[in-house]
């Protein structure tokens, strides 16, 4: 396994996953999943998306970028919620506080290909994974995209941190298992990734 990759499983108990996601559906009321673009083809993504903190990820025809509002709405994100930040502050181990929290809503079916988070300046931060919800198939390769894989499930409370040499590594999401929870509405999955974007 690549340095840097650290997996805690069920770090959040099962009433902790409740109140983590009855607070971020409240949050999504005011500030929507919404489904981005990949850029150039404008292909719709199969994951959607919106974000919590002073800045935010999105994905649409002319690229990849953080920026404080919404698409559709044009309103700024909504804080990132205490248990959030009191996680970055237990598992980081970095000074700063994160800026964004991407938040993935998988349905049945949906998917997220290899990729590197290579979007963010601050490169010496980690990026700080939840996921709740139905169980995902989850892969992380090495530092280049044909690096060799492996493949673990993650289930809702557990959290993944890539950092070191893991920040820059490919991963994605083969799958989810629909029928594994009942947590997220429709048997679907959240997943919440906390980032540092700027240097501080
Ligand atoms: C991501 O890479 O942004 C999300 C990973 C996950 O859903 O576990
Ligand atoms: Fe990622």
């Amino acid at each position: 396994m690549i340095e840097g990759f650290r997996f805690l499983p069920e770090y959040f108990s099962p009433a902790q996953q409740r109140a983590l996601v009855m607070v971020v559906l409240g949050l999504l009321e005011e500030n929507p999943v919404y489904r981005g673009a990949m850029p150039r083809t404008g292909k719709p993504l199969s994951v959607r998306n919106t974000n919590l903190g002073p800045l935010g990820w999105v994905s649409d025809i002319k690229g990849y970028r953080y920026q404080p509002l919404h698409p559709e709405t044009g309103k700024a994100w909504p804080a990132i919620p205490d248990m959030l930040m009191d996680l970055w502050r237990d598992v980081a181990n970095y000074a700063a506080p994160p800026q964004a929290c991407l938040v993935n809503w998988y349905e049945a079916g949906s998917r997220l290909g290899l990729h590197i988070d290579a979007d963010e300046t601050a490169r010496d931060a980690p990026v700080v994974s939840v996921s709740l919800g139905s169980r995902a198939l989850f892969r992380l390769g090495g530092l280049e995209r044909t690096s060799p894989t492996s493949s673990m499930r993650l289930a809702s409370g557990d959290v993944v941190i890539l950092g070191g040499q893991a920040r820059r590594a490919y991963h994605g999401v083969d799958r989810i298992y629909p029928e594994s929870s009942t947590l997220v509405p429709g048997g679907g999955r959240i997943n919440l990734t906390l980032r540092r974007v700027t240097a501080p």
